[in-house]
């Protein structure tokens, strides 16, 4: 049989010699059967070095929430580069963003502008510090928030400890043991886990962080329960601790106000990255004025070099002006187009004998695969009963048939999926369930 991907496979030799693993980000290296390499990308599709053509909801994960090269926004940032490269000073694009910003997220009273989502947590967890003068953070097991050695503990979980007490688990090899001191992780959507931590610890929380959707890990896309949010809000008023959302994934996507709006509950302080900029490399958190305000009134230090980095702060100005525009038109698109995708898997669970799972949000679908159609499956946890070699040859299966998913089985929809892209993508996925069972 052809390889389809003979010169992504050449290149990636080559490429292992003098990068590790072949690729810039650890998660990169997780496609089956191995990470490609691509030249190209246009509205709904990308291009592989093969010319394998895609229908794509990889989207960057995550940011082309218009799409792969919207030309407005492509203009905006050449014509930046053009005209002003880089100045480390400031732009009147970046006050306009700010205010949009403002404008549109309910809790935003400030910005301020970084390159990545783990940046912006980062500065989150710095302000809620130096706001209330504690040192731990209350984190849910599964969430993820960027890979910065101070937040990346608990995500698989925690290691009990013989005095009945637990310490979350690193992410990584060399993070200092030192930095899980001040983490507690418990189970999302479980109010008595965070009653039991705030008992336990009162008065030493800075901030509980949430993904308000759990959005991370195999078998993602968990909504919280009903009132689950709002018990949080409660309890960081009660315990003079900061509420701080990652926003990271719901930002822009869910609603066009993410959270807040969708869920009616004010964090303290946000983080946000991907749908925030259209794929130019631009994030940012913002919050309250008088905890924002810290950053210029008090020694709380948040720099960086590139931070607003002209180019992308006018592809992101332009990208959310779109986004916005007509009572967020497109974003209703992206929404409408989930639901299509959505209804499409909920028809071929019926027809399949494949344990087929389906979850879903605006704008992004979770398909996985349990490992027996008895085993319960967690609202809280993200991970168990899985089938993760099932889940891996349907990424090949539908990459095989050109359509792209992310290896977690993470669907994200754009503007540019039209309805027959969705025609297309449930054929595919009719086809590639059939090539598995068989
Ligand atoms: C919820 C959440 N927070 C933080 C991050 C980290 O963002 P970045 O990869 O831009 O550092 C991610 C990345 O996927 C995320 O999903």
């Amino acid at each position: 049989m052809r390889n389809l991907y003979a010169r992504s496979e050449i290149l990636l030799s080559r490429a292992r010699a003098v990068v590790p693993g072949g690729v810039s980000s650890g998660n990169r290296a997780n496609w089956t059967p191995f990470p490609l390499y691509y030249t190209r990308g246009n509205g709904s599709r990308v291009w592989d070095v093969d010319r394998n053509e895609y229908i794509d909801y990889v989207l960057g994960r995550g940011p082309l929430i218009l799409g792969h090269g919207e030309p407005e926004v492509i203009d905006a940032v050449c014509r930046q580069l053009r005209t002003g490269q880089f100045f480390a000073g400031q732009t009147e694009a970046e006050v306009e963003l700010a205010e949009l910003i403002c404008t549109i997220v309910g809790n935003a009273e400030m910005v301020r502008f970084c390159n990545s989502g783990s940046e912006a947590i980062h500065a989150c967890i710095r302000l809620a510090r130096s706001a209330t003068g504690r040192e731990k953070v209350l984190r849910f097991t599964g969430h993820y928030h960027g890979w910065y050695d101070g937040i990346a503990w608990g995500f698989s979980g925690v290691n009990a400890r013989n005095d009945g007490s637990s310490l979350p688990v690193p992410m990584s090899l060399g993070q200092p043991s030192s930095d899980a001191l001040n983490i507690v992780a418990v189970e999302w959507n479980d109010p008595e886990a965070v009653t039991n931590a705030l008992e336990k610890y009162r008065g030493e929380f800075a901030a509980i962080i949430t993904e308000p959707i759990m959005f991370n890990g195999f078998w993602s896309n968990i909504q919280p329960f009903e009132g689950f949010l709002r018990f949080l809000r409660e309890q960081c008023d009660a315990n003079g601790a900061l509420l701080v959302f990652d926003e990271v994934q719901t930002g822009f996507r869910i609603s066009l106000g993410g959270a807040v709006e969708h869920f009616g509950v004010a964090a303290d302080l946000s983080a946000f990255a991907k749908a925030l900029s259209g794929g130019v490399c631009l994030a940012a958190f913002a919050g309250r004025k008088e905890v924002m305000k810290r950053l210029s009134e008090t020694n709380t230090v948040h720099t960086g070099t590139y931070n607003a980095y002209p180019p992308a702060v006018v592809g992101a100005l332009r990208h959310l002006t779109l986004l916005a525009a007509s009572s967020a038109a497109k974003l209703q698109h992206v929404h409408h187009q989930t639901a299509l995708l959505e209804r499409g898997f909920r028809d071929l669970v019926t027809q399949t004998d494949l344990p087929l799972l389906i979850r879903a949000s605006p704008g992004a679908v979770t398909t996985a695969f349990r490992t027996a159609p008895t085993h319960v499956i967690s609202q809280c946890s993200a991970a168990e009963g899985l089938d993760f070699s099932l889940q891996r040859a349907w990424q090949l299966a539908l990459q095989d048939r050109g359509v792209r998913i992310t290896p977690e089985g993470l669907w994200y929809v754009s503007a540019a999926h039209s309805a027959n892209d969705i025609a297309i993508t449930l054929d595919a996925a009719r086809d590639a369930l059939q090539s598995l069972s068989s």
